[in-house]
């Protein structure tokens, strides 16, 4: 019995921790403040590789800060870019190849709250994740809802994922977010 409690931040983490090993590739398609960036970064190491995106410079400078403090940096690339670009951004040798792709969508904590994930760059991040992710990778969205946009966009994501051929998907709600994990079949 899942506990309602919990803050879905940490079930993501909890879910991605049983999965993740060393060696593992990881995306952080959200960087924000860094949190998820460092939890991957910690969760593939020694030897796995995180790449990170983020579209506001203030995000990726947290990010850094974070990553650096935390003496993890070296194993992490981040991209000033959308998410949508992953395809192109990530290594083509590491296409097929990535362990967990890691969404926490919406406005970057502790800013004005005007930059959001938008619903149509989200589904087309989505979407190469599918491609990009190794057989029996995980597909972790953490989905705002109480911001302009952000039921809509929620929404969007989990008919997506709810349709997704080749995928098993697991949902968590909360007052707050609502938590989609696809797994990929093996
Ligand atoms: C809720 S925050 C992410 C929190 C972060 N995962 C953490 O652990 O701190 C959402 C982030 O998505 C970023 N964002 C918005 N549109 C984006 C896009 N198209 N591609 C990548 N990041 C985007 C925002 O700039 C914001 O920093």
């Amino acid at each position: 019995m899942p506990d309602s409690r919990k803050p879905l931040t940490r079930v993501a983490h909890e879910i991605l921790e049983q999965h993740l090993e060393p060696g593992d590739l990881a995306i952080d398609a959200t960087a924000g403040n860094g949190h998820d960036t460092l939890f991957l970064a910690r969760a593939v190491a020694p030897g796995g590789s995180v790449y990170a995106f983020d579209i506001q410079p203030q995000a990726l400078q947290q990010t850094r800060v974070r990553l650096e403090g935390e003496g993890v940096a070296d194993r992490v690339t981040l991209f000033h870019a959308g998410h949508e670009a992953m395809m192109e951004l990530v290594p083509e040798s590491a296409h097929g190849h990535i362990a967990a792709v890691v969404f926490n969508l919406g406005y970057l904590p502790g800013s004005d709250k005007q930059t959001t994930t938008l619903t149509e760059t989200t589904l087309e991040a989505l979407q190469h994740s599918t491609t990009l992710l190794a057989p029996g990778g995980l597909l972790s969205v953490l989905a705002y809802r109480h911001h302009p946009g952000g039921w809509e966009e929620s929404e969007a994501v989990g008919e997506f994922l709810g349709r997704l051929p080749g995928f098993r998907l697991e949902i968590r709600e909360s007052p707050g977010p609502v938590l989609f994990v696809a797994h990929r079949d093996e």
